[in-house]
């Protein structure tokens, strides 16, 4: 019988890749915790208006890419594909979004897989996982930078280095419009017919999907348009001036980038992301940016926000791999009378901390040594005939090769 396969695009994560998994996850809640963020964890499955809403029906996540399907009580239902409209649904519904006035803003980070029908390649799963924070409550262009230092500070933690910052602002319901006027006109100059079908679509409902378009020939022909600086109100302008002078007082390189207008619809004034030209030809290993008019969008309070996510399969990419922990012992069995006696030894060790693995059944003394080598422990107990009748066990160093016996009782 053929064994049954996992799903094109998931993917198994064994010990060696689970612990960069791990490792990113304690190193998020320790540089997050040291600006005041708490962790909230949120279902993978929501209502599938959730997306729909907040993410944008014109978006390629929301139009191509969800895993939605009917429940057996006919709701329509979706995989998360991204944590920030879940993170904001929960902070809705539990009402712990203060106005911003009140100057306390919910600072929140969750982990956890999310759910694209894109097409796999390296970088590029249909299970993925992200490392997701959001600061919801304040309008200040200071929040935006404390987001983004502490992305930066997250990262560098994870001695990830050669990492590119890219910032832009994407203007709000006040100056977008204008924007978006000149977006369509410049389109409409152009050849549409060299623009692929979606973004003939979009160039009249959605004009600046058309610039985030993945496809090579539209890329050539947006290239020219206009760009959003160009078209900011005072107040965008004002924001971004000071989100720009904070970061660049906090000492981080960036890079301005006009045509980051990142794949969602939500995104408000800043936006950023962080690419590594190390893993192949998806780049963006975190991409965020001020979502305000979202909480409100999802039947919440007129509160802004501003948070981010990073891609956890990216940034393993990056990682140096950790070596598995070093075993303390190993417990060897050579006589079969001395398996019982070899797993309530293990037992007690573990109870004093230690951590080693034992035998089930009996072996030869050599293919033990061999096995205790090979896993690296620092100890190898051994229960062998001689041992088992007088009630003890031999301990080798396996560093310094030396060996003594003590009795088993010792350890009661
Ligand atoms: P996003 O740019 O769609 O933003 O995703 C963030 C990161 O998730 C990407 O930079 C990438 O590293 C990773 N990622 C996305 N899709 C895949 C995939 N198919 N396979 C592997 N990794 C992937 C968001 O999701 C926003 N919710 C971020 C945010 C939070 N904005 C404000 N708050």
């Amino acid at each position: 019988m053929t064994a049954i396969q996992k799903i094109k695009g998931f993917a198994d994560l064994f010990p060696e890749d689970a612990r960069a998994f791990t490792r990113m996850e304690e190193a998020a809640r320790a540089a997050f915790g040291r600006y005041g963020f708490g962790e909230l964890r949120t279902p993978v499955l929501e209502r599938t208006e959730l997306f729909a809403k907040g993410i944008g029906e014109d978006t390629d996540v929301v139009g191509k890419e969800m895993y939605t399907f009917t429940d057996r009580g006919e709701r329509s239902l979706t995989l998360r594909p991204e944590a920030t409209a879940g993170v904001l649904r929960a902070a809705i519904e539990a009402q712990v979004i203060e106005p911003a006035s009140s100057g306390r803003p919910t600072r929140l980070y969750t982990f956890g897989p999310m759910f694209r029908y894109e097409r796999p390649q390296k970088g590029r799963m249909r299970q993925f996982h992200q490392i997701n924070a959001e600061l919801v409550g304040s309008p200040e262009p200071q929040a935006d930078v404390e987001v983004i230092l502490m992305l930066e500070d997250f990262l560098s933690g994870l001695g990830i280095a050669d990492l590119s910052f890219e910032l832009n602002s994407l203007g709000c319901r006040q100056c977008r419009p204008a924007y978006r006027a000149a977006l369509t006109a410049a389109f409409e100059a152009l050849d549409a017919e060299k623009l692929c079908e979606d973004c003939r679509r979009r160039m009249r409902t959605n004009p600046l999907r058309v610039l985030d378009c993945k496809v090579p020939g539209c890329r050539a022909l947006v290239k020219d348009a206009p760009v959003i600086g160009d078209h900011l109100c005072a107040d965008c302008r004002e924001h971004f001036a000071a989100v720009l002078s904070l970061v660049d007082r906090a000492g981080l390189k960036y890079t301005l980038n006009p045509r980051l207008v990142r794949g969602l619809d939500y995104y408000q004034r800043t936006t950023f992301e962080v690419t590594s030209g190390a893993i192949g030809a998806q780049t963006a290993v975190a991409g965020g940016g001020r979502y305000d008019g979202l909480v409100k969008l999802l039947g919440g309070p007129d509160a802004p926000g501003v948070g981010f996510a990073c891609g956890m399969e990216r940034l393993a990419m990056l990682m140096e791999k950790s070596e598995a922990p070093r075993p303390d012992f190993y417990l060897a069995v050579t006589d079969a009378r001395a398996v019982d006696a070899g797993i309530l030894l293990a037992h007690k060790l573990r109870q004093r901390g230690l951590a080693g693995e034992c035998d089930y059944q009996a072996g030869s003394m050599k293919s033990r040594l061999r096995h205790a080598g090979r896993i690296n422990a620092r100890k190898c107990y051994i229960i062998g005939t001689e041992e088992f009748d007088a009630g003890q066990v031999a301990i080798k160093d396996m560093d310094e090769g030396g060996q003594l016996t003590i009795d088993i009782a010792a350890f009661d």
